[in-house]
Parts: structure tokens; sequence; C-alpha cells
């Protein structure tokens, strides 16, 4: 059957499937238990960290590791020097308002082995280098545009009665289907670039997916499955959009000290923890990214941890399986992701609609992020209530709670770029 098709029958099913929530789901606040959030200003021998010296060289890596060990696993640096291959550059593109680039890099030496496929745009007739906003997608670069000249993804997709996953070139019905999660036009006219990938590129989102992607590049000898405090799949995306911005800095056009990563819902958990470990990115945007993201797991509002590791335990590493129903004993939660990312500007979003990612957790992480942001001299909102819906609250720190369900929408969209306004102007870093 053709890929066309199997969408159009079986996208209900998935739906559905994507709808369906555990029964011990706590959506009451007045059952969100008592806790105590580790403090990140603490060493974990109980000393109080005394300045910006001792957070960059002692507590920052300390966080850090923490991270790698029980949540994310270790990512590795690139073994081979990466080949980016130009398939097309059009410097009249959308009508002569953009210069778009499609670039392919090679993860490996082998050419047949895995690879991404980089999408960029950028405004036309820009006098010097852009800043840039990067993300990954989920269905493939031809769905974020209708731009007919996107070359058709080969996307992963799943039939449920076999329950077998196959890539396949996206159909030709798919080019836009994301476009309203993507206002190319809009970020262009605002004189940002856009570069985005397929995130199946790098590894398939589904368990055992693994084989595909980048994961296995890395094995020692022998090895068949990541170490227990080795990368999951969310590791594997991170380290792409690392790879993806390796690229950026070989561009003349775009301004690489001024990217800008933005991720929705799992995608939104990625951008945080590439940009927690990368310290080239200059701001992160967080859209709804919920529980593994910027969610305070000790909340155990929506989605918790043993959800996260029974519906897709490919996402963190085998340790973070140690933590179902055991939240307390996780020695980080999700402020101190985000405080990893410090000095550098975060905003994070939720939507009204979206208890499952537990809007006022992911508030609570950016005020409990906000000490650390203090201590390196950057000015934070004054942060006591959450912000009605609708009202950002905007400084090195942003946030903002949208009207409606679990989406990225324009409304997010200018915000991001109001906030990109504030710190990636020309001249500011
Ligand atoms: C599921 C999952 C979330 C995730 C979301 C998404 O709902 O439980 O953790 O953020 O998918 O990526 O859309």
């Amino acid at each position: 059957m053709r890929a066309s098709h199997l969408l159009a029958v079986f996208a209900p099913i998935l739906a559905a499937a994507a709808a369906a929530q555990p029964a011990d789901v706590n959506y009451d606040e007045t059952k969100v238990p008592k806790f105590v959030l580790p403090d990140p200003l603490l060493f974990a021998d109980g000393r109080r960290v005394a300045d910006g010296k001792e957070w960059f060289g002692k507590r920052r890596p300390e966080i850090l590791r923490l991270f790698e060990t029980w949540v994310h696993g270790r990512c590795p640096a690139p073994r081979v020097r990466l080949r980016a291959q130009t398939l097309e550059t059009d410097r009249n593109a959308l009508g002569g308002r953009a210069v778009r680039k499609q670039i392919v890099i090679f993860f490996s030496n082998d050419p047949t082995g895995p690879r991404m496929h980089l999408l960029v745009y950028l405004p036309a007739r820009a006098t010097r280098p852009v800043p840039v906003f990067l993300g990954l997608n989920f269905r493939g670069n031809h769905a974020i545009h209708p731009d007919p000249a996107i070359r058709l993804a080969e996307v992963w997709i799943q039939d449920p009665r076999q329950k077998t996953w196959i890539k396949q070139t996206a159909p030709e019905t798919t080019r836009g289907a994301n476009a309203s999660r993507w206002p190319l036009e809009r970020i262009l006219q605002r004189g940002y670039g856009l570069a985005t990938a397929y995130y199946g590129d790098i590894e398939p989102d589904f368990e055992g997916g693994m084989r595909y992607g980048v994961r296995p590049l890395f094995f020692r000898r022998g090895q068949t499955e990541p170490a227990d405090d080795e990368w999951g799949a969310i590791g594997a995306w991170a380290w792409g959009l690392s790879r993806a911005l390796d690229y950026l800095e070989t561009d003349r056009e775009i301004d690489a000290r001024r990217v800008a990563l933005i991720g929705h819902s799992r995608l939104g958990k990625t951008a945080l923890w590439a940009a927690a470990q990368d310290t080239r990115f200059a701001m992160a945007v967080s859209n709804d990214s919920g529980e593994g993201g910027a969610a305070i797991t000790r909340r155990r509002f929506g989605e918790q941890i043993h959800h996260l590791n029974a519906r897709f335990p490919h996402w963190f590493c085998r340790n973070f399986r140690k933590f179902d129903h055991r939240e307390d004993d996780l020695p980080v939660d999700a402020h101190m992701l985000i405080a990893l990312i410090a000095p550098r500007p975060v905003y994070v979003a939720s939507a009204e609609e979206d208890r499952w990612a537990d809007p006022r957790g992911e508030f609570l992480a950016v005020v409990h992020a906000a000490p650390v942001y203090r201590l390196l001299g950057r000015p934070v909102p004054e942060l006591a209530e959450m912000p009605p819906v609708g009202k950002p609250i905007m400084d090195t720190l942003a946030y903002h709670v949208r009207a409606g369900k679990h989406d990225i929408t324009a409304y997010d969209w200018e915000q991001y770029l109001n906030f990109a306004d504030r710190h990636l102007k020309a001249g500011r870093r």
C-alpha cells in the first residue's frame, strides 16, 4: 500500500492512540504532593556556590553529569569530520523573499549511512550574517511549508495493524501539512533565518528505531545496546542539533553565534537538552515540552516519569527507569535543566489545555532556575505568580501560557520573535 493511503487510513487510529492517556494521571492540584527541590546553587557536599566562577567551574559540570548519568545519558563527540553536501541553493525562493538551501549532512564516512537533510531559509537581501532559529520537525522538511521546491522527505510511518515501521518518500499530499507550526514568512520578515531537519533522519522515533539512527555508530566492538548511562533518542536528536550547528558555522550568510534553538513537545525536551550541553547555542525555546522537559517532575501532575518510560522506552537513558514512581530520589529536576543554559536566554511556554504537560510545573521550573541567572548577574522577571493566559513575562527568562491545546502556533512564535529581538539583535552579544 502506498504511504499516502496508509496515512489516510490510519491517521484517525493514530490520533486516538496518541490521545489515550494512562488511568493513573493526576490533574488535581490539591493532590500534588509536598516536595523539596534540589537547590541548583548547593554543591553535592552541601556548600553554597559563591559566584559565577564556581558555578561554571564546578557546580554546572556537576549538574550536567547528573543529567547525563540519570536522565539523558552521555552524548559522544563526533568521531569523523562531518561532510555536508549542498544539494540546492535558490537565491530567489518564495517569490524573491528568501534564499533557500537544502543540505545533506553525513554522519559517518558511509554515504548510505545515517544522514540528515537540513532545510535553510534566509531573508533575501540581508546585508550581513543573520540570526537563525533552528529546530527539528516531526513530519519531514517538506511538511513545514507548501513551497513546491522542498524535497519530499523520506519519513517513517507505522502500519498499526502489523505494528511495523517503514521508511518511504512522503506523499505529495503532506507538503505543507505542518505549516501552521512554522510561520516562515513571518520569521523571515522579522529578520531571522530558519533551519530545520526531520528528527527521524537522526533516529526514527519508535522502540527499536535506534538501529536506523546514529547511536550504533558509536558502539564499541560487540556492543548492541547503549550502557545504562549512554544516550537515548532525545540525546541523539540533541546531538543532531549540534551537528546542524556545526554546519551553520560554516555558512557565511549565517551568524552562528546567534542561533536560537526551538522545539515543540518531545522536541522541546530535545531543544533544552541540546542547549544545556552545547553552549554555542545562543538561546532556547521550549514549547509545551512537559515531563522530561521543562515541567517539574516532583509535582506528579499530568505525565510522570513512569508514563514516559513505559510509552517511550527509547527516549531517555536506561538509568532514568530507576526513578519510575520515585521522583523525589532523582538528584535533579527541570529547573536545573534550564539553569544549565544560564546565562543564555530561555523561553518556556505552555498551553492552557495541555494539562498532560503541566503548565504550572513548567512555570515553576523557570521560577526555580532564576536564582542561577541572578547569581550570574542576569535580570530575571518577578515571578511570584503564574501570569494569566496570554500575558507573557519576559526578561532573560521568559514564560507564557497561551489559550488552547498542545501545539505551537503563530501566537507562540510571535512571542519568541519578540524575545529574540531582545536578545539576538545585532550587537547584543
Ligand atoms: C506524548 C508524550 C509527551 C510528549 C508528547 C509529544 O504526549 O507523553 O511527553 O511531549 O507526546 O512529543 O507530542
